[in-house]
């Protein structure tokens, strides 16, 4: 689903936000030598062309930056930031600009020269023997799946910005999503990558192998690092076989217990069945069907919890919709499941789902939210789901926490609305004060306090708070190691 690039409110009041400072013109000799590396299409320079890729997708952040570089290959990538290194010039790197933590922004300071790989946007490979894809970082999630769709193949990552978010982007934050609870993150998707380091040198790491012991793992190394390590500049993907059979239901359920008894009742059945198992509450869905153009509840009732079970398989002969009737008439005799729509055809897949992708989209419509994704092990869900809500509303009182996401996986978006009629900026500026709350009862149910989004601008004082001792240094010095001077993405991840 593609969701444009809009900005719902002005910067948040974060503490460490400043104004932007005009732009510091690169010098001119430097500017010359990446001219005649890019050629004119390949350096944007003009500030109505640069506007976009200075904020972000929640509109935390606002930035400044002289230039937008878009090499067209690893070659040009490399020379540049030979250049770039040798001026001690800092690069953020930007795929499709839907970091959820303000990772691709560049920061106030006006120096930060930004990346962008959106020409590098070939499939340079496609082998349905192997069952893997070369993608270059710049090609959209959607256009991947769509060319494994096309060779009658499957790459399975999947989420709400799909239509926007890039291979380097999703790499780079490893990115979960719907389907993670059946295949994994964007790590377990990737067998080799092209890396781009900061000082130029260029890691050609594009095996299509599924054992390779040969020393450190580089590319995990990357995965997840944010930008901060080096640059992705191609991958190889797994594919995996299409799905011949699908059964998709939407669910109201009794409770957050209710709805992770529902989730063993699948996992025990058959557990290679279930795709994805995604979790709302009443007042997530009633925020989509209020603001979204068509969203309608194929339910008889409203009610406080939902879910969504999307079962596939690569079997034709596989019975998955007998298997979602037998499942979901135990649970309706248990009480569990209040009622339930089972999708009829492509389109009421597709409403269905809706439902569920929207959620973000619907939350901004709806006002000011303050977003939190958060993992707890899968058992605790529902406990955590219940402790946070209570502790958000006695903090602000008339509150609405909107818990959704990826229940099978144990990583819920536990964010919360403001009051109706409160003021915006009044309430995000309790923001800080909103993720302790939620931090708090997460880090005491042994949950993590970024499950899927990354680190970015946003929280790298909880990495310091919830990462330090001897794990934090380790991470200081892999970074020392690999960008001594600081200049890749810098303000990200790792705390000052
Ligand atoms: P950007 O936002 O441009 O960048 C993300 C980070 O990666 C930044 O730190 C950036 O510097 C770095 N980066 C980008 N490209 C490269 C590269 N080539 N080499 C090195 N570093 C690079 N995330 C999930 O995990 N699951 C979800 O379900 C999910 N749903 C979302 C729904 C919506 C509506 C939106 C707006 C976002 C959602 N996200 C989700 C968050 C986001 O992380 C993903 O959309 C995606 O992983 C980011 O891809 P991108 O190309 O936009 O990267
Ligand atoms: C999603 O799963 O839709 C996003 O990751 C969550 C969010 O917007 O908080
Ligand atoms: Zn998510």
């Amino acid at each position: 689903m593609t969701h444009p690039l809009a900005v719902a409110f002005g910067p948040l009041p974060m503490p460490d936000t400043n104004p932007p400072r005009p732009a510091i013109p690169l010098p001119d000799e430097l500017m010359a030598s990446l001219l005649s590396i890019l050629g004119p299409r390949g350096i944007v320079t003009d500030p109505s062309d640069l506007e976009p890729h200075l904020s972000d997708w929640r509109g935390l952040y606002r930035g400044a930056s002289p230039a937008l570089l878009r090499p067209a290959s690893t070659e040009e990538l490399a020379a540049c930031m030979r250049l770039l290194h040798a001026a001690a010039i800092p690069v953020v790197p930007q795929g499709g600009n839907t970091s959820m933590v303000g990772g691709a922004m560049p920061d106030e300071s006006g120096r930060q020269v930004i990346l962008s790989l959106s020409r590098m946007n070939r499939i340079r490979d496609l082998d349905p023997v192997d069952m893997t894809m070369v993608a270059e970082a710049g090609v959209v999630l959607k256009t991947a799946q769509d060319a494994a769709a096309g060779a009658g193949c499957l790459f399975p990552l999947s989420l709400g910005a799909e239509g926007t978010a890039t291979i380097g982007g999703v790499l780079s934050t490893n990115a979960g999503g719907n389907t993670t609870v059946r295949y994994g993150n964007a790590r377990d998707l990737m067998l080799g990558l092209e890396i781009v380091l900061p000082d130029g040198g260029v890691i050609h790491g594009l095996r299509r192998l599924r054992k390779d012991n040969t020393g450190y793992a580089l590319r995990h190394l990357m995965v997840g690092a944010e930008g901060t390590l080096g640059i992705v500049t191609a991958a190889v993907l797994r594919l995996f076989p299409r799905p011949r059979a699908e059964a998709i239901a939407l669910c109201a359920v009794e409770s957050e217990d209710a709805a992770l008894a529902l989730f063993r009742r699948f996992r025990d059945r058959d557990e290679t069945a279930v795709r994805a198992f995604e979790y709302m509450s009443g007042n997530g869905m009633e925020m989509v069907l209020r603001h979204i153009d068509g969203a309608t509840l194929p339910l008889s009732e409203r009610a406080d919890h939902y879910v969504l079970v999307d079962l596939a398989s690569s079997r034709p002969d596989a019975d998955l919709r007998g298997l979602m009737e037998a499942v979901l008439e135990e649970a309706l005799e248990a009480g569990e499941v209040l009622d339930a729509a089972l999708a009829e055809s492509e389109a009421q897949r597709h409403a269905i789902w809706r439902l569920r992708e929207e959620h973000p989209e619907a939350q901004k419509k709806e006002g000011a939210s303050v977003k939190n994704d958060v993992s707890v092990p899968v058992s605790k869900v529902p406990e955590m789901i219940r402790r946070c809500s209570a502790a958000l509303q006695a903090l602000i009182p008339g509150s609405r926490p909107v818990p959704f996401g990826h229940m099978g996986d144990g990583n819920i978006h536990m964010n919360l609305e403001q009051p109706e009629g409160m003021d915006a900026a009044a309430f995000l500026a309790r923001s800080h004060d909103i993720m302790d709350c939620v931090n708090d009862i997460v880090r005491d149910l042994d949950g993590s306090f970024s499950a899927e989004h990354g680190v970015g601008r946003l929280k790298p004082d909880m990495l310091a708070e919830w990462r330090g001792g001897a794990e934090l240094d380790a991470m200081r010095r892999i970074k020392a190691a690999l960008d001594p001077k600081g200049l890749l993405n810098p303000g990200k991840v790792l705390p000052a």
